[in-house]
């Protein structure tokens, strides 16, 4: 069976590559002007294996993937009960990037939404870390997951931080609400460092094959979170990881997974493998409209569907 994966990801590549529809992220210029014709997929195996096809070692910017690693790294450092009553664990139904506080307190409803992510990013390294230790923190911990070195794209980081006002508004209502009480121009310039951080569609398959190893990286063997924080982020994941879109991609995929403007998704069956698309033209969700067929494909012909 193993033998014959490379050649159903040759086959997969190929008829989702047909559809051109789609458009790359708009709102980032560096993110626009990416080769929108890129495509790549990969499994890796919780023993170590790695099967892709087509563009798996071409970088690009994490984006949003990086959110549930960096909430792993937030519930490792902090632990859960200050986590938890930062931010919340229920789906928005909304865009990545509404505000969604809930009413009273102002605490964002789940980790993957913008708002949750920047207090997820304010949460990470030890308590009254300053912005540097705490993006410090964040990149050695995506690179522990990713098993290699990974480092910012500065191009990407600079862009984002000119159009970041939607952002600084939201890190500011969070200020407000005392959700934390870090600078909020501190938080978002390490929100967005988190986010451009650079990954290939290999290192994106090794993230989350760590997580379906249940936290240890399959080549370094190295424990990166607990168990118990894993089967946090990988709930998380299911429920709020597509956005608007989680309840067609739980219904048609089924797999706990993560989406990122710069074109990335991954998905993480724990016990087995950890998958990885890459294609940057986008749904009207901000999810990759070639990934998200791959995904579909994935599921049904390999009967991956766990939700
Ligand atoms: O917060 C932002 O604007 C982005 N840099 C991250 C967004 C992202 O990847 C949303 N996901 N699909």
């Amino acid at each position: 069976m193993r033998s014959m994966i490379p050649d159903y990801l040759d086959g997969a590549l190929s008829d989702v590559g047909a559809d051109d529809s789609g458009a790359t992220a708009a709102y980032i210029p560096e993110l626009a002007a990416a080769d929108p014709d890129r495509l790549g997929a990969v499994f890796a195996t919780i023993d170590g294996r790695v099967y892709g096809a087509g563009d798996i070692d071409v970088e690009f910017t994490i984006q949003s993937i990086s959110k549930p690693f960096a909430y792993a790294l937030a519930l490792s450092d902090r632990g859960f009960e200050p986590v938890l009553a930062k931010v919340g664990v229920e789906p928005s139904g909304e865009a990545f990037n509404e505000i969604s506080l809930e009413d009273g307190t102002g605490r964002p409803l789940n980790p993957m939404i913008n708002a949750g992510a920047m207090t997820t990013h304010a949460l990470t390294g030890p308590e009254g870390a300053d912005p540097a230790r705490r993006v410090e923190r964040v990149i050695d911990g995506l690179s522990a997951f990713a098993g290699r070195r990974l480092r910012v794209d500065e191009a990407t980081c600079t862009s984002e931080m000119q159009h970041a006002h939607r952002n600084l508004a939201i890190a500011h209502m969070l200020r407000s609400h005392e959700i934390f009480t870090e600078d909020p121009r501190g938080v978002v310039e390490g929100y967005l460092r988190q986010c451009s951080v650079l990954v290939t569609a290999r290192d994106l398959a090794m993230m989350a094959a760590t997580l379906a190893n249940r936290g240890v990286n399959p080549l370094s063997g190295r424990r990166v979170v607990g168990e118990r924080v894993v089967r946090q982020v990988l709930s998380v994941m299911a429920t709020c990881g597509m956005y608007d879109a989680a309840g067609d991609w739980a219904t048609q995929v089924g797999i706990p997974a993560k989406s990122g403007v710069a074109g990335g998704i991954i998905g993480a069956l724990p016990g087995q493998i950890g998958i990885a698309t890459f294609s940057p033209r986008l749904d009207m969700h901000g999810n990759s409209v070639r990934g998200v067929s791959l995904f579909e494909r994935f599921s049904s012909d390999m009967g991956l569907h766990v939700m």
